[in-house]
């Protein structure tokens, strides 16, 4: 396994000035607990796009250990796709991009064809997956390496999955797809639980929607 993955996952949440004041806020908190070496970490803030350009520039200003990603992608390469954001165009502001997060596959109603097609775009232009699923039995492409699992029923809910439970999922998920290389835990992470998924044997991260809102809860989890 290699580093540990916390992402987080803001949703349609955020604008510019929430944003600034986030980061402002994370960067606070890292000078008062003189915290700033993650060393094993990897943290990724994955953003609407809007925020992509601004948080990339933010968080080099400040010299921040946080990586940005996207929270999906066109199915296309660049054209005439009205209203949709294409590969490369995040991979400009971003090395990360998340693709199948359950509230897509069921407000947008994204299929595995078309999550197919977004892999097979982000994997062109060099750009990092968190694949979701959200058990075992979801299928997960040949050359997505990181996976997030994430039962529908703890997403936002406060109602996790055991550790125990995730653990073994996430083994299931390792032996039945053998290129992938980390799957991560996500639904109702917070900086109480964090760590008894993270210690779990075939858990290399986590992936988190509710808990990443605030910097003082988000530098928490990291630091957990
Ligand atoms: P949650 O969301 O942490 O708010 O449960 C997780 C996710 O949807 O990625």
């Amino acid at each position: 396994m290699g580093k540990e993955v916390l992402a987080a996952n803001w949703k349609s949440n955020m604008t510019l000035r929430e944003m600034i004041s986030w980061v402002n806020g994370f960067r606070r908190q890292m000078e008062t607990q003189s915290q700033t070496d993650f060393g094993e970490k990897t943290i990724i803030v994955c953003a609407p796009f809007t925020l992509l350009l601004p948080l990339q520039e933010k968080i080099a200003g400040l010299v921040l250990p946080i990586e940005v990603g996207a929270q999906d992608v066109s199915p296309f390469d660049s054209g005439a796709y009205t209203g949709e954001v294409n590969a490369a165009q995040i991979k400009e502001f971003a090395n990360w991009v998340i693709i199948g997060h359950s509230e897509r596959r069921k407000h947008f109603g994204e299929t595995d064809e078309v999550l197919a097609q977004k892999v097979n775009q982000a994997r062109l232009v060099g750009l990092k997956i968190i694949y979701c699923v959200q058990d075992e039995a979801t299928p997960v492409l040949e050359g997505v390496e990181v996976v997030a699992y994430e039962p529908p029923s703890a997403i936002g809910t406060g109602k996790p999955d055991t550790p125990e439970n995730a653990n073994s999922v996430a083994q299931a998920i390792r032996q039945k797809f053998p290129y992938v290389t980390s799957v991560l835990y996500g639904g109702s992470v917070k900086p109480e639980n964090v760590g008894a998924f993270v210690s779990q044997k075939f858990i290399s991260g986590v992936l988190v929607g509710g808990a990443s809102l605030t910097p003082d809860s988000w530098f928490k989890l990291v630091t957990a």
